[in-house]
């Protein structure tokens, strides 16, 4: 069972948060990446079973950790993909701006979308309304179809979307629908949270976001019984040129299944800057706390605080690079 794993992927994010917290606010997220991901490292070393990096950091020539194909740890079973992303939303870490997490995402080996694609459409909504909608349609139709499943009118409903160009037409057509558009700069996996937590406070998931955090996102709808499809949304020749290299189809839509083909899933994510959903690391006497939500199927919610203890005397950035 995947849902074994979870201490050990929360294990996990919690370490790769506290790697990051000395950077939070010093303008360097490519530095707070890498500490990251040599944390996440080496505590996955000790995850038992045979997992694979099917989403990881890039492919190995360009990662130097945790990349695509990567295999990480200690033997045995359960043998499983594993889709990670040691610090998302680098922006508000390097800004010490809302919502930047250490996320993991676990499922079954062989059942995690693997695609070289960087951009995808993204639809999420809460249990009642999975099923009744379908990316393809106008965004008016899955608006009244979330409305109805939810007992809701359409102008009481909250979409979340990226704060990016290219949804200028989208947010003015939720607005003219009279639906309340939280506007996130970044970081659409805790957006995904937010519609398919059961106290929730969205109704829906819309727009162009990352294609690695639309397979994390999928594993916590998978987990916590949303709806969710996806479309490629190239975002440049390059990419629409290297999704037909790999026999896909520019536009092709894909639903939860194709995304993770399990039911089997654990989602770690920490906070490593605060938000409505977990804080950040914060003093305890010698120790830091971390608060992490943990997700696992068939299972409650986990919210979890753990102290830890430093390892090493603390040292400002500046030791830490030299
Ligand atoms: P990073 O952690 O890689 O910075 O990703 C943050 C993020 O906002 C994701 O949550 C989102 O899916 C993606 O970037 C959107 O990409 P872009 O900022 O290029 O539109």
């Amino acid at each position: 069972m995947i849902a074994e794993l979870l201490p050990s992927l929360l294990a996990a994010t919690q370490e790769a948060a506290l790697a990051c917290r000395p950077w939070v606010g010093r303008g360097d997220g490519k530095a707070a990446d890498a500490a990251a991901v040599a944390a996440l490292r080496d505590m996955l070393a000790h995850c038992q079973g045979r997992g694979t990096v099917v989403v990881g950091e890039g492919e190995k020539d360009a990662a130097p950790m945790l990349y695509v194909g990567e295999r990480v740890g200690a033997g045995g079973l359960p043998a499983f993909d594993l889709a990670v992303d040691p610090l998302e939303n680098t922006t508000a870490c390097a800004r010490a701006g809302e919502g930047a997490v250490a996320v993991l995402a676990a499922a079954p080996a062989r059942t995690l979308w693997a695609s070289p694609a960087w951009y995808v459409d993204k639809l999420v909504v809460p249990t009642e309304s999975a099923g009744a909608v379908d990316i393809r349609w106008p965004v008016e139709r899955n608006l009244a179809a979330v409305a109805e499943a939810r007992g809701k009118r359409v102008d009481e409903l909250v979409a979340v979307v990226l704060d990016k160009p290219r949804h200028a037409e989208l947010v003015m057509r939720l607005r003219a629908n009279d639906v309340a558009v939280a506007l996130i700069p970044d970081g659409d996996v805790l957006g995904a949270l937010r519609v398919v937590l059961p106290d929730g406070d969205a109704d829906i998931l819309l727009g162009v976001g990352g294609a690695p955090e639309g397979v994390i996102s999928a594993c916590t709808v998978r987990v916590l019984g949303g709806g969710m499809q996806v479309r490629l949304a190239p975002q440049s020749h390059d990419e629409a040129a290297r999704l037909v290299a790999a026999g896909q189809v520019p536009d092709a839509v894909l639903g939860l299944d194709e995304l993770v083909a399990s039911d089997d899933c654990a989602v770690a994510i920490t906070g490593i800057t605060g938000c409505g959903l977990l804080r950040a690391p914060r003093r305890n006497g010698a120790a830091w706390t971390t608060e992490s939500i943990g997700l696992a199927s068939g299972r409650p919610v986990l919210h979890v605080d753990a102290d830890h203890l430093p390892r090493l005397p603390e040292r400002s950035p500046a030791c830490l690079t030299s």
